[in-house]
């Protein structure tokens, strides 16, 4: 079974199949990994979003939890996984299992797609303020789970943009 790696730096520099986006249920973009996602893809990328929102009508374009799959444009990447975390409200309202979902749909829905190596940010723990620490703990355990179901993942690799996120990380893989 593949191992996850763990990577400083920016995720949209990245020559993989996939990244992860951590987005908005309106897949209309943001700040945080989804504005540097957007700014680097260039605009197709919210062309996309709009029509797959479009097609999505009246519901919402992407659930938390979920996973929607579109072209990555002017990044080097293949595709971009957009995922919807949980916003963090204290751990009673279900978020651990939100955020489980972000990962193991986003690496369904990669291995499904025939892909064989993605990159995800640490989902949450910007703007949604979900705690660090918590938030690598359920992802190294989501993504060690999902694994043994996606043999065709060669490369995963926890894409950390602070040293604190990093440090967490190397400290979960090691468990
Ligand atoms: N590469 C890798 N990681 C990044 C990058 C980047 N270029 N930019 C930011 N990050 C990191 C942040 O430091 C954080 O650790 O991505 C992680 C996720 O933080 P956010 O981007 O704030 O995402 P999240 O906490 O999931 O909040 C999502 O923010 O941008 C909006 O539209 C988005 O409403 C949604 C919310």
């Amino acid at each position: 079974m593949t191992k996850p790696e763990i990577i400083c730096g920016d995720i949209t520099k990245l020559d993989v199949d996939v990244i992860v986006n951590a987005a908005n249920s309106s897949l209309m973009g943001g700040g945080g990994v989804d504005g540097a996602i957007h700014r680097a893809a260039g605009p197709q990328l919210l062309a996309e979003c709009m029509k797959i929102a479009a097609e999505r009508r009246p519901g919402s374009p992407c659930q938390a939890g979920d996973a929607v799959i579109t072209g990555a444009y002017q990044l080097p990447c293949t595709y971009i996984i957009h995922t919807v975390g949980p916003i963090w409200q204290g751990g009673g309202q279900g978020e651990a299992e939100i955020l489980a979902s972000c990962y193991r749909k986003s690496l369904l829905l990669a291995a499904k797609t025939g892909l064989t190596s993605i990159a995800f940010p640490n989902i949450s723990t910007g703007i949604y303020g979900y705690p660090k620490d918590k938030a690598a703990a359920v992802a190294v355990e989501s993504v060690r789970k999902t694994l043994d179901e996606t043999p065709n993942i060669q490369l995963l690799l926890f894409v950390c943009f602070d040293e604190e996120n990093y440090n967490l990380y190397e400290k979960e893989l090691k468990n």
